[in-house]
């Protein structure tokens, strides 16, 4: 139990109910009426249906500095992020579609919540309490089949139910989702919170509490994919990159870890100080041949920011946006976009080419349950998963 925090069961939030203060229920996607700037607000719209005719939510969250984050019931999906920067100016720093449809008939994982257990288990298979369960394999890097980000339908892929709150200096939505037991293989009934927060703090809040009532792996982590410039057609190779941990995991050719925890010092791994992603991103390093660039888990070293780790520090040098990242979780997912490859059109018709965004997942060892020395994944009745991760926005 390494890992799990446990935490007192979800506290009541005051929930607004509703809350279209701006006018916000229409049908079409987007309120009637966006929120100005300066305006904090809450408010709901329809995204669109799901193939059996559900409506799929759209909460709006607006802070005090013009900030705006959208959140959709459908895989509790970061739809968009709008953050100024050096010179005020807003846009959005997120990879997504402009509709349901294209996160309906995609499978990039991009602004999702991925889970049950979000990165790769090795060969579909783990034992818990001496009894062996199998997933699907659905991912093969390097040819070897692997289960990745939850399987077929995954928690990016259901219907969440979503409710919005207001909170002193922030709103946020809380979404939940309850996963039958045997769901996608895994066992235990798990029933998910997750919360998103947009504080006038300009920070985005990302918390995932989850219950079961039977023993059960988890791992569920937050999926978006960054380019601080607000233009998706660059890439994200110009960014400047600081994670604070001094190991990484080295992974197998189907991007398992081996097991073994190595040294970041005197690698192309070693971001422990600032380093433009694209610097070493093509070095003849065993590690980025394996991941085709950077895609691997680095272990946080526990520096504080608070009661949390510090994990990432994220700066896009030409606009000025810096994005940091801290969290309860030993570690750090950090996959440079190298899978994109022109083949997804994105929001504003944009074609998503290579390396033009990237991830930043806290989260638990990939394949941690079947890793004696990662911190323990499981979760049993009676406790409570809690996962967070604080995105904090600014511009220098
Ligand atoms: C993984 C990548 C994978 C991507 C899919 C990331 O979390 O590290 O290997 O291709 O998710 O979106």
């Amino acid at each position: 139990m390494k890992s799990l925090t446990l935490v007192l069961p979800l506290v009541a939030m005051s929930v607004l109910l509703s809350s279209c203060d701006n006018g916000g229920e229409s049908t079409g996607g987007e309120p009637k009426t966006e929120p100005v700037k300066g305006a904090q607000s809450v408010s709901e719209a329809i995204f669109g249906q799901m193939p059996d005719g559900a409506d799929a939510k759209i909460f709006t969250l607006a802070n005090a500095n013009g900030m705006e984050a959208k959140i959709t019931e459908y895989g509790a999906i970061l739809v968009s992020l709008t953050t100024p920067d050096k010179n005020g100016t807003l846009a959005d720093v997120t990879h997504g579609y402009d509709t349901l449809e294209g996160w309906l008939t995609n499978t990039s994982y991009f602004g999702a919540t991925v889970g049950r257990f979000g990165n790769r288990i090795a060969d579909g298979k783990f034992t818990l309490d001496g009894k062996e369960y199998t997933l699907a394999t659905n991912n093969d890097p390097g040819g070897i089949p692997c289960h990745l980000h939850g399987g077929i339908k995954g928690f990016d892929k259901v219907l969440w139910k979503g409710e919005s709150f207001e909170g002193e200096g922030a709103r946020g939505v809380n979404l939940t989702y309850v996963s039958p037991d045997g769901e996608e293989g895994y066992p235990g009934t798990l029933t998910t919170v997750v919360t998103y927060t947009l504080t006038d703090k300009n920070e985005l809040i990302w918390e995932a509490r989850a219950t079961s009532d039977a023993p059960t792996v988890l791992n569920v982590v937050h999926h978006s994919y960054w380019n601080l410039s607000g233009d998706a057609t660059t890439s994200i190779n110009d960014h400047e990159l600081t994670l604070y941990a001094e190991h990484y995991l080295p992974t197998d050719a189907g991007l398992i870890p081996t097991g073994q925890v190595a040294s970041v010092a005197e690698t192309p791994m070693d971001f422990r100080s600032a380093h433009v992603i694209g610097e070493r991103v093509e070095a003849a390093f065993e590690a980025l041949k394996l991941g085709a660039g950077y895609d691997h888990a680095w272990v946080l070293s526990g520096e504080k920011d608070g009661e949390l780790n510090k994990a990432a520090r994220l700066k896009d040098p030409e606009t000025g946006r810096v994005m940091t990242i801290s969290t309860n979780q030993p570690a750090i997912q950090f996959y440079g976009g190298n899978f994109l490859d022109g083949t997804v059109t994105g929001k504003g018709g944009v074609v998503y080419e290579h390396r033009t965004a990237l991830c930043l997942e806290t989260e638990n060892y990939p394949d941690a349950p079947n890793n004696p020395e990662a911190p323990s994944a499981v979760l049993r009745a009676g406790e409570t998963y809690y996962h967070k991760m604080v995105h904090a926005f600014s511009a220098e």
